[in-house]
């Protein structure tokens, strides 16, 4: 037994040698799983030329062709399954904004790989067996709901599947279970603290310890807001449904310092998204998975089109860490030449003091120029030179730090819609050329 015998599982015992050789075992039958029983997979390693013989070492995967979200599409429903649809003991789907869901599947091994993964996650974050969990992640296609669920169970805590919406009486949960954890997006989070304020609690009187967010970007600037105005540790859960769903990385709260991907079970690697090319450790581009254990639906080099780069491990010292996603690829806006993420705009908006965490963009287009207008409410207490001031000193944070005028609009308190789940940002309300 080892001092962390209660917090460390065996995997995240491995020493960095250790893991290297199960990765290579394990992406050395993934390939070969996938390419045995996926038709897509054939095709697309024959027409590549390579073989899965021709993986020796971990850097041998970079020979090999990505999959993309529309190859998956292509494969709707079940084209990408590498079992049996009767062994496939649940599906999941994400609708996406355009075109056919997503779908995925597991086995009833890969179900206990996830709920290892989460459970792994989950005591990563500070919880521990026989808390109690609140969930507020929605149930259903999304992989949200029943991902931390099944972990959470893994764990031995006590779980309340809340699910997204109705918010009044996720508060009264709250507060007559006294859970110490909670699992929801950082925005639907926030609207839960609104509504804990708008009934008189104090947010900070609660039994609520640990809050693990994810599914959307959050940034630093809203893990503070959250931490003090909730008074828990606010740590950062990632995953995606076509890699597994949460729980592939997870940042540990005795760092708070990036998210340590489950490496045992997902190959990172980061490449330039552009060309295509792997990266060195520490440089900014587009992650890539490569699932080592999934048996369902093997995913091999699958773009995520979330940025970030890869960092040494610290808290888990065996496994690397991502930085926090800034943004996805698709969520990049680009106004008369400039490059920004809707997170550069909540780091400003939430130093900016009269300023509330609930905000809007919109992009509009005026003769023949793209224009960005930043709706955010005040807080309560500010008064209208507040306001004003707010608004001034926004427009000047943003010409300063990202290079572009906007325009800033500061509304009322509570104009703008509130999240139930994973926000959306921008609202595109261009006219098509
Ligand atoms: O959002 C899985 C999940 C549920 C993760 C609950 C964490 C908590 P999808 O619906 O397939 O799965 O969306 C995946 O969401 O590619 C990222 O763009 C974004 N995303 C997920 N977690 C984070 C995070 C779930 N912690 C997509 N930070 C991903 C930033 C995130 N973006």
């Amino acid at each position: 037994m080892t001092a962390h015998a209660d917090v460390h599982d065996d995997g995240e015992r491995l020493s960095s040698d250790e893991l290297a050789a199960l990765q290579l075992r394990r992406l050395r039958a993934t390939l070969s799983h996938a390419y045995e029983h996926v038709p897509h997979y054939r095709q697309a390693f024959d027409k590549a030329g390579v073989h899965p013989d021709d993986c020796r070492s971990l850097s041998d995967l970079a020979l090999f062709p990505f999959t993309t979200k529309a190859d998956l599409r292509e494969q709707y429903p079940f084209g990408m399954f590498a079992v049996p649809r009767s062994e496939v003991r649940r599906i999941h789907a994400s609708s996406g904004t355009t075109g056919r869901p997503t779908v995925v599947g597991y086995t009833d091994n890969d179900l206990s790989t996830w709920a290892d993964v989460v459970a792994r996650s989950i005591r990563a974050a500070g919880g521990r067996p026989g808390q109690l969990v609140h969930i507020a992640y929605g149930y259903g296609l999304f992989t949200g709901g029943l991902g931390a669920h099944y972990g959470a169970e893994r764990l031995g805590c006590t779980v309340v599947p809340a699910s997204g919406g109705m918010t009044d009486r996720q508060v009264r949960l709250i507060q007559d279970f006294r859970p110490e954890v909670i699992m929801v997006t950082p925005s639907y989070m926030l609207t839960l603290l609104d509504e804990m304020e708008r009934q008189g609690i104090d947010p900070r009187s609660t039994s609520l310890r640990t809050g693990i967010f994810g599914a959307e970007p959050w940034t630093e600037e809203m893990r503070r807001e959250i931490e003090q105005r909730l008074d828990i540790d606010a740590v950062d859960i990632y995953g995606l449904s076509e890699v597994m769903g949460p729980g592939v990385a997870q940042e540990c709260v005795e760092t708070k310092d990036g998210l340590h991907i489950w490496e045992d079970h997902f190959y990172p690697e980061v490449v330039d998204p552009f060309t295509g090319e792997v990266l060195p450790e520490g440089a900014s581009g587009e992650l890539v998975f490569t699932s080592l254990t999934k048996e369902a639906m093997p995913i091999i080099r699958y773009r995520t089109r979330d940025l970030t780069r890869l960092l040494p491990g610290t808290a888990r010292p065996a496994f690397r860490r991502m930085e926090k996603v800034t943004g996805r690829s698709d969520d990049m806006i680009i106004l008369r030449g400039v490059n920004l993420y809707p997170t550069q705009i909540e780091e400003i908006l939430l130093r900016t003091p009269g300023l509330a965490p609930h905000f809007q963009l919109r992009l509009t287009r005026e003769g023949r120029m793209d224009a960005l207008t930043v709706r955010v409410e005040a807080r309560r207490e500010a008064d209208s030179a507040q306001r004003q001031s707010a608004a001034a000193s926004v427009v000047r944070a943003v010409k300063d730090g990202i290079g572009v005028s906007v325009a800033v609009e500061v509304v009322d308190p509570e104009t703008l819609e509130r999240s139930v789940g994973k926000i959306k940002r921008l609202m595109d309300l261009r006219e098509p050329r």
